[in-house]
């Protein structure tokens, strides 16, 4: 089956004030990240993220490919390139986030905890490498997008991997690890939806075995924004 959605956004229905401030909260936020960044790494190294981020503010286009993981297979068996303890991500473990990523990371976390989202945190001889959250219920203000989750599916979101362990099957374990423990808790599908050119993280999903099913495109004008989705459902 092939059905298109044009996700509601709160803005269309009638209540712009609330867009608005959702918006300028956001925009908030990335400046904490952008100071904390370059505090951090130095001008030079946060500059194209920083000038990235402030060019795309006003306007912005994204085309995703939607993948869908069968938890009714079997699961492959991974080697990785290195030792990683993989454990459940905690409250404890926020400041480990903005340690890893960024401040705004660290306040995501702790409302995905709130929500009953499961993320895992992958560490190798005790330094933090990566994370990986996954839920079975999307709340569009934390993914910002409204996919349609059928009963028995998680959607997996917001992974991370620190850019020195990058290439080593970090993400490939984390991303193991969320498959096995909602296959186990008796969901049968995993969704995710990754941007057209990152191909990092497309080669992670294709890799676990996970397949293409459809298209989405993201739209933002200042804080109106549209997502439009096709995905062709397993039959
Ligand atoms: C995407 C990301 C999470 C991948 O994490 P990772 O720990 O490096 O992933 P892994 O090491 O498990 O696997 C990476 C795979 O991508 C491949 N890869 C790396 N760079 C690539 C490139 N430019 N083109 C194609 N494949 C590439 C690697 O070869 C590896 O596949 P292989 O094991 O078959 O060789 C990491 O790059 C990242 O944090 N990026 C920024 C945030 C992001 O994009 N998050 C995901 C949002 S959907």
């Amino acid at each position: 089956m092939v059905y298109t959605i044009s996700s509601p956004n709160l803005a269309e229905l009638g209540c712009w004030g609330v867009n608005l401030m959702h918006w300028f909260g956001r925009l908030a936020e990335l400046i904490e990240d952008w100071v904390y960044l370059i505090r951090r790494d130095g001008w030079r190294s946060a500059l194209p993220e920083v000038g990235w981020a402030i060019v795309t503010l006003p306007c912005r286009h994204i085309e995703f490919i939607v993948l869908a993981r069968s938890l009714l297979e079997p699961l492959p068996n991974l080697q990785f390139g290195i030792a990683l303890e993989i454990r459940k991500f905690g409250l404890a473990d926020l400041n480990l986030a903005r340690q890893i990523n960024r401040p705004s990371e660290a306040r995501a976390f702790a409302r995905r905890l709130d929500r009953g989202h499961v993320g895992f945190l992958a560490l190798h001889e005790g330094q933090p490498a990566g994370y990986a959250w996954a839920c079975a219920e999307i709340d569009p203000t934390l993914e910002r997008v409204n996919l349609k989750l059928d009963p028995g599916d998680v959607f997996c979101t917001d992974a991370y991997t620190a850019s020195a362990y990058r290439g080593r099957g970090v993400q490939a374990a984390l991303t193991l690890a969320r498959l096995r423990l909602f296959r186990d808790l008796g969901h049968c599908r995993a969704l995710v939806t990754i941007e057209v050119r990152n191909h990092p993280s497309l080669a992670v999903w294709r890799k676990v075995g996970a397949q293409a099913i459809g298209r989405m495109t993201f739209f933002r004008i200042g804080p109106w924004r549209r997502v439009r989705y096709t995905v062709e459902g397993i039959e």
